[in-house]
């Protein structure tokens, strides 16, 4: 049984301009133990299909498709049923924690009360235990740090206790969006590793913008543009073999092969094209991609790619 198999979903945004079609038809499978990464440049529907998964979308939100936790439907869960499931077993670290975390309290007692409402220890044993996350998410005088405030952190500190409150909850899927946006270089590394290190044995959806970022922490990498998945392999035959244009776009604008970004703009997600949505961005295009919508083909044990060059 997987923890999170995602089939077919769709999330859609009714707006005054017109339907906002920010997820489309996707298809994602995470197993125990499993770190996915989603990697996709801004706008592309990262942090809405994490918000379709932990389901914190206004109810206008037109949702399709199926978000089988454990074997049940998300979906079909009553809001009381999920309030069980968020927070407790399905953790979101999110991507700015300046308003993640509540400015009134003490960070140690935003901890304790994560561990207490999630894992029925008694106040004092969740203030302990508060302080010993800190102490494992590297804080220095974590004793002391506990009794401080949010606006009394750095940057990289709040993203410390952001990932201690989602891992304080013996969580079996964490879900963290773009936990190393903003941070300095030196800071950013410290939190892969920490990352790296406490999620050994849980599952993960890592979402970054930064393919290198999710290759330190990811077994596996999900491609996404313009609302949907452009390829899908372990994180190593994404690097040895990329096949996507897009993907070997995203490559050769890194730093170390070439800094040449990928020409144009991806599509607006109100007015997608008919056939392939990096059709006009692609050094490869041939006429029938113009018209064509490539399905997800899988090319080699387990390495999947959306493109009309490998149909
Ligand atoms: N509530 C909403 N109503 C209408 N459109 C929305 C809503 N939420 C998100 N969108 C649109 O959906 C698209 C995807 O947004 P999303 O926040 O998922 O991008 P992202 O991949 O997380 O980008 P970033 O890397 O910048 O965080 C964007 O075009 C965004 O404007
Ligand atoms: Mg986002």
């Amino acid at each position: 049984m997987s923890v999170l198999e995602i089939i077919d979903l769709k999330t859609w945004f009714q707006t005054q301009d017109g339907l906002v079609k920010a997820v489309n038809s996707v298809n994602l499978r995470i197993e125990k133990n499993e770190r996915v990464g989603l990697v996709g440049e801004t706008g592309c529907g990262k942090t809405v299909l994490s918000f379709s998964i932990i389901r914190l979308l206004q109810p206008t939100t037109m949702i399709e498709g199926k978000i089988l936790y454990k074997s049940k439907d998300i979906l079909k869960l009553s809001e009381r049923e999920m309030q069980k499931i968020r927070g407790k077993e399905i953790a979101m670290i999110l991507q700015n924690p300046t308003t993640a975390l509540n400015p009134v309290l003490k960070v140690g007692d935003q901890i304790a009360e994560a561990i207490w409402l999630h894992q029925g220890l008694k106040k004092k044993e969740a203030k302990e235990k508060a302080v010993e996350m800190l102490e494992a998410v590297k804080i220095p005088l974590a004793e002391k740090r506990a009794n401080e405030y949010p606006h009394q952190f750095s940057g990289g500190m709040k993203e410390r206790a952001l990932i201690a409150i989602g891992l304080a909850c013996c969580t079996s899927l964490i879900i963290a969006d773009e936990p190393t946006r903003g941070l300095d270089v030196t800071t950013k590394a410290q939190i892969i590793k920490l990352m790296k290190d406490m999620t050994k044995q849980r599952s993960m959806l890592f979402i970054t913008h930064d393919l290198e970022v999710a290759a330190e922490i990811c077994d596996n990498i999900a491609m996404m543009y313009a609302g949907e998945l452009v390829e899908y392999a372990k994180t190593d035959d994404v690097f040895k073999n990329p096949l996507h244009p897009y993907t070997q776009g995203i490559f050769n604008s890194l730093p170390n092969r070439g800094l040449k970004p990928i020409k144009g703009m991806s599509p607006s997600l109100i007015d997608l094209p008919s056939g392939c949505r990096f059709y006009q961005r692609c050094d490869y295009a041939r006429e029938i991609c113009k018209n064509r919508h490539p399905e997800m083909v899988e090319m080699e044990n387990g390495h999947f790619v959306r493109c009309l060059l490998y149909d």
